[in-house]
C-alpha cells in the first residue's frame, strides 16, 4: 500500500540498483522537484552524487543564495555552482518562440552538465565515471509533454521533451510517477525544511519563459524586481501557501502609454497570474484580496523602471495554461 515511507524505500533501492558504484550529478533549480529528487538520490548513494547548480541568469531574486545556503545545510550534499549567464543569454538572444526557448534552455543545461561532469572527473580521476543525471520530472510533466515521446501534447517541459537527442547521460527520475503534493510529502519524509518543501512551483526554464518576447539581461533584471515584489507582498499577506503559484510575466513586446510624475511614459505591462490548483493539470485563477493586489500594483509601478501598468490574469486552466509560454 501507498505510504510516503514506502515510496522512499522503494526508490532508494531502485536508485542503488541503477547506479551501482558509478557516480551521478543532479541539476538543482531552486524548485521543490529538483530539491526532493536530489535529497532522495543523496540518501541512496551519498557522496556518489554531486549537485550542480547552474546560475543561468533566469533565476528569481535570492534563488542562488537559497540553494547555496539552505539546501546544502539541510542535506550536506556536495554542490558545484556554475556561472553560465553569458552562455544562456547568448543562446537565447533574439528568440521569442516559447518552444524554441525551452529547447535551447534544455540543451544548454545539458551542455553545462557535460562540462560539470568532465570537471568532476578531472577533480577525482581515480573514481568511477559520472554516468547518471538526476531529474525532478513529475508525472504531470510526462503527461503534458506527450509521455516523453518528443511530441509535445501541450508543451515540452524542458526536462522531458526538451532534451537533446545526443544525450550522454542515463537519466534517474525518481519522481516520475508522483504528483506535486506527493513530492512534498516525500521531501518532508526526507527531512527537508518547509522553506524548500512548501515553496511554490517554479519552472526549470525560469524567468526565460516569463518574458513574452526575446530574453535580455535588462528585461530579466526588470522582471526579477517585479517578481520579488509580488512574492514579498503575497508572503506578507500570508497568501503564499494558499495559492498554488503566481507567475509574474513581463509583456516585453507590448507597450502602453502611462503618466508618471509629470510626464508621459511608454512602458511595459506586468501580468500577475495567481492560480489555485491541486496538481497543475487544471487550475483556477485565485481571487486575491483587492488590497493585496493594489499594494503589489503600486509597488511594482513605483519601484520598477519601465513598467507603467499591472494587469491581472483571470483565466482558468483550461483554456489558459498556468504559464504564459
Ligand atoms: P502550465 O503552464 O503548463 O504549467 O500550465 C504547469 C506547471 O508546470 C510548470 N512548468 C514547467 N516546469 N519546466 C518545468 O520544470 C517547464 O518547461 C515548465 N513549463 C511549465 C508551471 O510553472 C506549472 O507549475
Amino acid at each position: 500500500d501507498w505510504t510516503t515511507g514506502n515510496i522512499v524505500e522503494e526508490q532508494i533501492t531502485a536508485i542503488r540498483e541503477q547506479v551501482g558504484n558509478k557516480r551521478a550529478i543532479c541539476g538543482l533549480s531552486g524548485g521543490v522537484d529538483s530539491a526532493v529528487a536530489a535529497a532522495l538520490v543523496q540518501k541512496a548513494i551519498g557522496s556518489q552524487l554531486t549537485c550542480v547548480y547552474v546560475d543561468h541568469g533566469l533565476m528569481r531574486k535570492g534563488e542562488t543564495e537559497q540553494v547555496e545556503k539552505d539546501f546544502v545545510a539541510a542535506t550536506g550534499v556536495q554542490l558545484k555552482v556554475v556561472d553560465a549567464q553569458e552562455r544562456f543569454l547568448s543562446a537565447l538572444a533574439g528568440v521569442s518562440d516559447p518552444e524554441q526557448k525551452r529547447k535551447i534552455i534544455g540543451r544548454e543545461f545539458i551542455r553545462v552538465f557535460e562540462q560539470a561532469q568532465a570537471e568532476i572527473v578531472a577533480e577525482a580521476p581515480g573514481d568511477q565515471p559520472v554516468e547518471f543525471l538526476v531529474q525532478g520530472t513529475l508525472y504531470p510533466d510526462v503527461v503534458e509533454s506527450g509521455g516523453g515521446t518528443g511530441t509535445a501534447n501541450i508543451k515540452s517541459h524542458h526536462n522531458v521533451g526538451g532534451l537533446p537527442e545526443d544525450l550522454e547521460f542515463q537519466l534517474i527520475e525518481p519522481l516520475r510517477q508522483l504528483f506535486k503534493d506527493e513530492v512534498r510529502m516525500v521531501g518532508q519524509e526526507l527531512g527537508l525544511p518547509d522553506e524548500i518543501v512548501q515553496r511554490q512551483p517554479f519552472p526549470g526554464p525560469g524567468l526565460g519563459i516569463r518574458i513574452v518576447g526575446d530574453v535580455t539581461k535588462e528585461r530579466l533584471d526588470l522582471l526579477r524586481e517585479a517578481d520579488a515584489i509580488a512574492r514579498e507582498e503575497l508572503t506578507a499577506a500570508g497568501l503564499d501557501r494558499e495559492i498554488w503559484q503566481c507567475p509574474v510575466v513581463l509583456l516585453a513586446d507590448v507597450r502602453s502609454v502611462g503618466v508618471q510624475g509629470d510626464g508621459r511614459t511608454y512602458g511595459h505591462p506586468i501580468v500577475l497570474r495567481p492560480v489555485s490548483s491541486e496538481d497543475a493539470m487544471t487550475a483556477d485563477w485565485s481571487r486575491l484580496p483587492y488590497d493585496v493586489l493594489a499594494k503589489i500594483s503600486t509597488r511594482i509601478t513605483n519601484e520598477v523602471a519601465d513598467v507603467n501598468r499591472v494587469v491581472l490574469d483571470v483565466t482558468s486552466k483550461p483554456p489558459g495554461t498556468i504559464e504564459w509560454e
